[in-house]
């Protein structure tokens, strides 16, 4: 894991480094601590460290973008970025008033809007103080080289890993290890990432566990 002394070491070399006094040194090592400690208990680690939705994160590489991609049925499919300091692939060049206003707004410094699975619904209740402490924190973190894929339009092909959400009757349990790689399907199944955005919705809405009378579930 990222250790604690190195943001807090860093922050306060790049404050006396640019001319600030101690305290302001100080009060920059503050914010730095004040974002280390909310991004260790708001998960973005979960969706922006590789690794994470294969069940191993890569903690070398924390927060330096997923190769899993979040199926929204008729947006696309849309990688968590990298948000490490990195100038080609992470967040180098963004200040830290750019990457605050995407984590609270979800507009990017291009105004492209962030796809619905950055919470930012949830994190529109950070304080503007917050979101610069995480933004502050980002910046501290060593840079990994790593471009996502995408975003993808709702009809193109995805080049990596997605998450979907399927119903049972869809569902193919992996087989057991050692077994012979499945058939394909019989049928033309269309690829994942064609699935038309109608196909996804009773997702949410199926209770296969009890057989319950087959009543249509009412609509909302
Ligand atoms: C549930 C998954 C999820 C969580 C949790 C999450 N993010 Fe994200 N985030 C995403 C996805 C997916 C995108 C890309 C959306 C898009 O491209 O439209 C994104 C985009 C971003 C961006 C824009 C980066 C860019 O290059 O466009 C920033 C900044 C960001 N997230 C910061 C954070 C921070 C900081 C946290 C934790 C406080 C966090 N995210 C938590 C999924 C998540």
């Amino acid at each position: 894991m990222i250790s604690v002394k190195r943001p807090v070491l860093l922050s306060m070399l790049l404050g006396v480094a640019f001319g600030m006094s101690l305290s302001d040194a100080q009060a920059a090592s503050r914010l730095v601590q004040r974002g280390k400690y909310l991004v260790s208990i708001i998960p973005c680690t979960d969706c922006h460290t590789p690794g994470s939705f294969l069940g191993h994160p890569d903690m070398t590489r924390y927060l330096g973008g997923s190769e899993v991609g979040f199926m929204v049925p008729g947006l696309g499919v849309f990688y968590a970025p990298n948000l490490t300091p990195d100038k080609d692939t992470g967040l180098g060049n963004w200040t830290l008033r750019q990457i605050a206003t995407a984590i609270t707004t979800g507009v990017r410094p291009d105004g492209r809007k962030l796809a619905p699975p950055m919470p930012v619904d949830s994190f529109h209740n950070l304080t503007r103080y917050d979101a610069l402490a995480i933004a502050a924190y980002l910046k501290t973190l060593p840079p990994v080289k790593n471009k996502v894929p995408g975003p993808f339009g709702p009809t193109q092909k995805p080049t990596s890993f997605v998450y979907q959400v399927l119903p049972p009757d869809k569902y193919m349990p992996a087989p057991p290890p050692g077994s012979p790689p499945p058939a394909p399907p019989a049928a033309a199944t269309p690829p994942a990432a064609t699935t038309p955005p109608a196909a996804a919705a009773p997702t949410l809405t199926v209770a296969p566990a009890s057989p319950p009378p087959a009543a249509p579930a009412p609509a909302k």
